[in-house]
């Protein structure tokens, strides 16, 4: 709990008595962990994995809203708005999570006001990252949106030290984004981001280990994300 950080603001013995409340789940890699439209009664906690949430038509055509990462919390909307789950839930790689049960929750937010208060910046941050996926689809061509991608999660890469740097273009590697999950985090098909990521690369601004990837001209590409063309 305490890498988690709706909690880390928590005392030891308050986390304790949370912890006392929670269960564990397991989920294998491509696993759904619920659905949009099912009921919602539990909040959710990654562990270990990434948990992928997105909109998932009938025909098969998928918009990823965001990957979560671990220490990250999920499925917290339906919880406090009393509506059905708003977006499906897949496991990626496999994958561990705890689970607080609404009364809980609830109880938990009543308790400890610094919680209200950091799930509303939570929900804020969350808000705003969406305004900046509609903007960017909506305003900016291919090559701004996937720079600022990049950039985001570089910086989130850097916030978790524990966490690799994250993987893109390796399917083989279970669990990490491919290049098609970084087109569907920007509305671009997998062809543009593998064009954009080659050239880049010829061009020295990322260099690619494997499967992971680095940036190394962090100017050149806060460039392209600040540019409009
Ligand atoms: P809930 O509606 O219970 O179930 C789906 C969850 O996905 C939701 O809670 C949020 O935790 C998360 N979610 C839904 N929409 C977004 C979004 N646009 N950005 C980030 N996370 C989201």
């Amino acid at each position: 709990l305490a890498r988690a950080s709706f909690f880390e603001n928590f005392a030891p013995a308050e986390r304790e008595s949370i912890a006392a409340r929670l269960n564990s789940r397991r989920f294998k890699d491509g696993e759904t962990i619920f659905m949009r439209g099912d009921p919602g009664s539990t909040l959710m906690i990654v562990v270990e994995g990434r948990v992928r949430i997105g909109v998932n038509t009938a025909e098969g055509r998928e918009m990823l809203l965001t990957i979560m990462e671990p220490g990250q919390i999920f499925g917290e909307m339906s919880l406090l708005d009393g509506q059905s789950r708003s977006a499906d839930a897949t496991a990626m790689g496999d994958t561990l999570v705890l689970t607080l049960e609404r009364f809980d929750f609830t109880a938990t937010l009543r308790q400890f006001p610094e919680a209200a208060l950091r799930l509303c910046a939570m929900l804020s941050e969350k808000l705003r990252r969406s305004t900046d996926q509609v903007e960017g689809v909506t305003l900016h061509p291919v090559n701004v949106r996937l720079a600022r991608l990049l950039l985001t999660i570089a910086a989130q890469a850097s916030k978790q030290s524990s966490k690799p740097i994250a993987g893109i273009g390796n399917p083989r590697l279970k669990g990490n984004p491919t290049q098609r999950d970084l087109g569907q985090l920007i509305g671009a098909s997998r062809q543009k981001v593998n064009f954009h990521l080659g050239q880049w690369q010829a061009e020295g601004i990322i260099a690619r280990d494997g499967n992971a990837f680095a940036i190394q001209n962090w100017k050149a590409l806060q460039a392209i994300a600040n540019s409009d063309a």
